[in-house]
């Protein structure tokens, strides 16, 4: 099958960061396209292999081009915060690494059925998973421009994010705001025409990530892997904004240099008890695309990838 739904990004470089074992058990906690899966179960014929992914196009695609190893490799369609309780019920209780590859895929970026981007007019909706309770729709109807103003602050790093809240506050008063261009007209109002795009980008990025709690669930993900992982075992990560590179960073960093604090009262250290750590950092800088693939591929250009190894 052509890459015709997504091209992998930075996919040879997270494969060899996982330095896979050959009869290991491993997970691909964001399968998309199966790009990455398909590449550790090409490995090795002994490798078993989970994939998560919460949309059912993606499932539906990659269940087809993954066929062929369906004797060692099966779909979890469950949020990878779940992680824990979902490969319970596989009964497996120790895996040999983990790989994330963040965001969302190509195919549901150009898609115009969940409105995940401003260029194409769609209903607001943004539910990577279609079980959600709350879509973009019902964000943008009920918050308040406080709370507005905090998601395009917080996760979308907006400048502007107060006069934003307010406009869209000020706009649903007079009528419903329901699709992708209803909210990119609102947003861009008052907006220079050169930086109407970037604008864009930034409110409907933090729209997706308060919408599927991304940041929550990569935490809380992150956590139950380390459980997970044997000794040896490594937690690859691939993101693309600063956010999600941010918690990746700060919870490796938590593992691999555990601070301690010592002192009395009046003289209180912070130390690292290098005894402790759980983690080794494999990466001290992320990884980022060579310039060939980002000619090749332009939406890696964001990519950067942290890689740590249980201890
Ligand atoms: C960038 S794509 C992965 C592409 C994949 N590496 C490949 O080679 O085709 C990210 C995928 O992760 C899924 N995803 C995002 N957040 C998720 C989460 N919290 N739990 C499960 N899947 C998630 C998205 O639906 C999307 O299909």
């Amino acid at each position: 099958m052509a890459n015709d739904y997504h091209i992998p990004v930075l996919a040879r470089e997270a494969i060899e960061a996982l330095d896979i074992r050959t009869d290991g058990m491993y997970i691909d906690a964001t399968l998309g396209g199966g790009g990455y899966s398909e590449m550790i179960l090409m490995y090795s014929p002994s490798i078993k292999l989970y994939g998560f992914d919460t949309d059912p196009q993606a499932i539906g695609y990659a269940s087809k081009k993954l066929e062929k190893f369906s004797d060692r490799f099966k779909i979890i369609a469950e949020n990878f915060s779940d992680l824990r309780d979902a490969l319970a019920k596989e009964h497996v209780k120790q895996i040999s690494g983990i790989v994330y590859d963040l965001g969302v895929s190509s195919r549901q970026l150009d898609t115009t059925s969940i409105g995940l981007s401003y260029r194409f007019d769609a209903p607001l909706d943004m539910r990577l998973d279609p079980r959600l309770a709350r879509s973009a729709m019902d964000i943008i109807a009920t918050t308040t421009a406080d709370e507005l103003k905090h998601i395009f602050g917080m996760y979308g790093e907006e400048p502007m994010s107060g006069r934003i809240a307010r406009w869209i506050v000020e706009a649903r008063q007079v009528k419903p705001i329901k699709t992708t261009h209803e909210l990119a007209a609102i947003v861009t109002q008052g907006i220079r025409e050169d930086k109407k795009n970037s604008t864009l980008s930034r409110i409907f990025q933090a729209l997706r990530i308060e919408v599927n709690d991304e940041l929550g669930s990569l935490r809380s993900s992150l956590e139950q892997a380390l459980e997970l992982l044997e000794v040896g075992g490594r937690i690859v990560v691939v993101s693309y904004h600063s956010l999600e590179d941010r918690i990746v960073k700060d919870f490796f960093a938590s593992y691999a240099n555990p601070k301690v604090v010592e002192g009395s009262l009046e003289s209180l250290r912070q130390s690292i008890d290098e005894k402790k750590a759980r983690l080794r950092l494999i990466t001290k800088k992320p990884i980022v695309p060579s310039d060939e693939e980002v000619s090749r591929n332009p939406r890696a250009r964001s990519a950067k990838m942290r890689v740590a190894e249980k201890k």
